[in-house]
């Protein structure tokens, strides 16, 4: 069984670095993307403080499709030119949003959201989908959870085995 507990009362660092030995531990042995998503969802949502929505969107080829996460139902398909996922996906670069009312093109899934950072899964080249994490806290996110958050998806990227090259 594994243990999972609020890290609200540490630094930001410091649950950044707890969260990630854990990640570890959870993914050691694990090269599936959807399980190890899963779990890291599972994982965030319990030990990070003002966090309503964790989880995975999944780039099909051609668009973002909902995977694993954690709170309220979520939209099912995102296309690449719309919402944060979407700049998060074509960018290639961390989406860090203090206020998605002031974002043009939010997407909103669970309206008690204010606060957004998503990260793409970006690996060999190949984008894989992207990380999202929503607060009902307006400016939530800051440069630690950006580097907190990006440290936990190289976790779970570094899990899965690339796919074989087609050449
Ligand atoms: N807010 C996101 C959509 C996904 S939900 O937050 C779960 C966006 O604007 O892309």
């Amino acid at each position: 069984m594994f243990e999972t507990t609020s890290l609200a009362h540490l630094p930001k660092v410091a649950q950044y670095e707890a969260l990630a030995t854990q990640a570890q531990a959870l993914m050691a042995g694990e090269h599936n993307l959807i399980a190890n998503a899963a779990n890291l969802s599972a994982l965030v949502m319990a030990s990070l403080p003002e966090v309503n929505w964790v989880g995975i969107y999944l780039f099909d080829g051609n668009e973002l499709v909902l995977g694993p996460f954690q709170g309220k139902p979520a939209c099912l398909r995102i296309a690449l030119n719309r919402g944060v996922c979407g700049a998060a996906a074509t960018t290639r670069q961390t989406q860090r949003v203090p206020d998605v009312h002031a974002f043009a093109g939010h997407i909103a899934c669970d309206a008690a959201s204010r606060a957004e950072l998503v990260v793409p899964l970006v690996q060999q080249g190949r984008l894989l989908g992207v990380w999202d994490v929503d607060s009902p806290s307006p400016n939530r996110f800051d440069a630690a959870d950006q580097v907190g958050m990006e440290a936990l998806c190289k976790i779970l990227l570094s899990s899965v085995l690339p796919a074989p090259s087609r050449s």
